[in-house]
């Protein structure tokens, strides 16, 4: 069985003021949240204040990226380690925002992985396809490539300590959420591509889907079958919102 899991990404989005009313807002909230597990994911500098004020609540957090580097002259790189140190639970790794703007590969995306998991981080794989993939047949393709470059790094192990976020690119913050049929099609993609290697890390593996979730579209969402939770954008900027995401998990729980 697996649990739900809301994470938000706050991408790089308010200040000290906003990420500690946005904190105060989730923590007053979560209460009602009782079965899905909630996570969330400031910029680097706010982290502190997640240590400050999520301590004793049952909301997690983590980074939106780490170093693929262990420690050392890599200068405004974050390691795993000094997440770690922060208490962070997650970082996601391989976000499209990262791979677009940053240029990061396949294989950059897989040793930020497995740097995330040698210090006990549980890394949140994005997978995902642009729109011109997308119609020019390729997303299972594209999706496997994502996949494949941590199965192999790490093999299936290594999947079973993370979690996997498909966000198709065409659907960030546009707006146009995937419908919930197009999105299960990807996810069961994934998990069978995974199974090939091990039935119960792919029974296991939470897939969620991130792209435009909302409260009105969560429910549908994480209603199928694949779908394990969401990694929520723009809607994980409102704690109203963001809470109303967690309880379509906790719903689908
Ligand atoms: P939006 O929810 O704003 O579309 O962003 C999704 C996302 O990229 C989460 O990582």
């Amino acid at each position: 069985m697996r649990r739900p899991l809301i994470a938000g990404n706050w991408k790089m989005n308010g200040s000290k003021a906003d990420s500690i009313d946005l904190l105060n807002g989730i923590k007053a909230g979560i209460a009602d949240i009782q079965k899905a597990s909630v996570a969330v994911c400031p910029p680097f500098p706010y982290l502190y204040l997640a240590e400050d004020l999520l301590r004793g609540t049952a909301v997690a957090y983590g980074a939106q990226d780490v170093s693929r580097e262990e420690c050392g002259a890599f200068t405004g790189q974050v390691s795993a380690a000094m997440l770690k140190d922060f208490g962070c639970t997650y970082a996601i790794v391989g976000h499209s925002e990262r791979r677009m703007f940053n240029g990061e590969t396949d294989e950059i995306v897989a040793r930020k992985y497995m740097q995330a998991l040698s210090q006990g981080l549980t890394p949140i794989l994005c997978v995902g396809e642009t729109l011109d993939q997308r119609e020019g047949g390729k997303t299972e393709e594209v999706v496997a490539r994502h996949l494949d470059a941590v199965l192999d790094a790490g093999g299936a192990e290594a999947l079973a300590r993370g979690v996997i976020a498909y966000e198709p690119v065409w659907a960030i913050g546009t707006g146009v959420t995937a419908t919930p049929d197009q999105a299960q099609e990807v996810h069961a993609f994934l998990r069978k591509r995974i199974a090939a290697k091990d039935a119960a890390v792919a029974e296991s593996v939470l897939i969620l889907y991130g792209g435009s979730m909302k409260p009105d579209n969560a429910m549908e969402l994480i209603g199928r079958t694949d779908i394990d939770g969401g990694l929520i954008g723009g809607a994980a900027l409102k704690a109203g919102d963001f809470l109303a995401i967690c309880k379509a998990g906790d719903a689908n729980a």
